[in-house]
């Protein structure tokens, strides 16, 4: 009965934000119409597009569906209600007031669901309405749904992901040009990849909201970007890429969200991190995006695609929109939260990696002893040295075994107390190198 009456009049579409992802989505819409509609078994019609200044030209977009009452067409009542403004408010008052007036909510904002996601989707639930965001997390690649989905019949372990396209395109610049951060960051930022202000970017914040939601998802427990460790990429050099280099790995801003070895907690994570050469997302270049998942069951699956950009980000948002609307027709919602196992977070400290060092050294007889013996006293392996003398002094090069960080950090903080330890020159995370 509901299904027949939906069909015979269209589901409305309210659009907050018609910015880059925005425009692109109203733009989808009205291109795939036909196809859209018969899909999803019924039209879809959108009612409104609300912005700031409804006066700015928006090639594309129909301009008689601009508005700047966002709030009223928030609250219209319309089966389905699109959020991509994005940060914090208005966007939140706005989706509450959606879902209280019977929408369902598709939304890209990672920064919001990462702050409020327990809270928007404990509304959503009550309130019988979908609350979609495949869009936050990666732009066009499918991979929340699979997450919560696909993989839902298996035990994830570990997520290691490049979900930020702009440090990635940095980061792959000074690889291929050996150039340092500030000229790359110029370059990016000419071209349009990078900000004017690229703080939530290059020091992990986007990244870190997106380590939240994904951890979230896959380890069916709330964790908020608060709940992540963060290191922005603005501290790693020319220097450290080259060296990288010379020892067959790549330097990636990572997110990267386990579980502990006892399987009751969960570390979150973003830092820059060296790859090996071979592994799978070190051939991850440019702006895309890539996530790979370690499952007990289905092994180690890969994610790839564009992570950003108006057309891409749009093709996630109206994939939303097509399965909130199915839902509208059939009268159901999908899948709610699943945060059952409310894992305990647990600090860096507990997380378990191996570090690459380069220390500038006394070229005397007994600086290598004393130097394994700091390691040896935090029970830290050593892996590999390689030592290169250079006048009085020599350049040491060290990969350890796995070991928790906070034994790891008390080597390296040892270390620079040691008189023989002239410099520590970096310091990095390895990770995908095995133990
Ligand atoms: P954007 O280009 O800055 O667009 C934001 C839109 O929201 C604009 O149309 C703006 O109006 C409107 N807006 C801002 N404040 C408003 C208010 N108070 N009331 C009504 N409208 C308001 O941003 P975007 O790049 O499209 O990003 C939107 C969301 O998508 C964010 O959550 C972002 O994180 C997420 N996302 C973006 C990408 C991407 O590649 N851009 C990828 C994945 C996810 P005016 O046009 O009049 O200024
Ligand atoms: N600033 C983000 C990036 C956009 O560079 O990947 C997509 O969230």
């Amino acid at each position: 009965i509901n299904k027949e009456k939906k069909m015979s009049s269209p589901l409305t579409v309210a659009l907050l934000g018609g910015g880059t992802v925005g425009a692109a989505v109203a733009q989808l819409i009205s291109e795939s119409s036909d196809d859209l509609t018969a899909r999803i078994g019924g039209e879809l019609k959108l009612t409104g597009i609300a912005v700031r200044d409804a006066s700015k030209p928006r090639p594309g977009v129909d301009s008689s569906l601009l508005t700047e009452d966002a709030a009223g067409l928030a609250a219209s009542g319309a089966d389905i209600v699109i959020e991509v403004i994005g940060g914090i408010e208005p966007a939140k008052t706005l989706i509450e007031s959606a879902i209280a007036n019977g929408s369902s909510i598709v939304t890209a904002n990672k920064a919001l669901l990462a702050a409020h996601g327990a809270h928007l989707h404990k509304l959503a639930e009550e309130a019988g309405v979908d609350l979609y965001y495949e869009a936050a997390v990666a732009g066009a690649i499918p991979l929340l749904r699979p997450l919560r989905e696909s993989l839902a019949g298996d035990k994830v372990t570990k997520i290691l992901g490049i979900v930020n396209g702009t440090t990635n395109f940095i980061l792959s610049k000074m690889y291929n040009d050996g150039a340092d951060y500030s000229v790359v960051l110029k370059e990016a930022q000419d071209l349009g990849y990078a900000e004017a202000d690229p703080t939530a970017d290059v020091e992990g914040f986007d990244s870190a909201a997106k380590a939240a939601i994904l951890a979230g998802l896959a380890f069916h427990t709330n964790v908020t970007a608060d709940d992540v460790y963060r290191e922005g990429m603005t501290k790693v050099t020319a220097d450290d890429i080259a060296a990288a280099k010379s020892l067959g790995y790549v330097i990636k801003l990572l997110a990267i969200a386990e579980l502990t070895q006892d399987d009751k907690g969960v570390i979150v994570r973003v830092h820059p991190a060296m790859i090996p050469v071979t592994h799978p997302l070190a051939s991850v270049r440019d702006a895309f995006n890539a996530v790979f998942v370690e499952a007990d069951a289905a092994g180690q699956v890969m994610f790839y695609g564009r992570g950003a950009g108006g057309a891409p980000t749009a093709s996630s948002v109206v994939g939303d929109v097509v399965a909130a609307a199915r839902h509208r027709i059939t009268g159901s919602v999908g899948p709610a939260q699943s945060i059952y196992a409310d894992l305990e977070v647990r600090p860096i400290g507990e997380a378990i990696t191996s570090y690459y060092l380069n220390l500038k050294v006394a070229d005397e007889s007994g600086v290598l002893a004393a130097i394994s013996n700091e390691f040896a006293k935090h029970d830290v392996s050593i892996q590999a040295v390689r030592q290169d003398g250079e006048g009085d002094a020599a350049s040491l090069i060290i990969r350890t075994h796995q070991a928790p960080e906070s034994r790891l950090r008390a080597t390296v903080e040892g270390l620079e107390n040691m008189k023989a330890v002239r410099e520590v020159l970096g310091v990095m995370r390895v990770e995908g190198a095995g133990a």
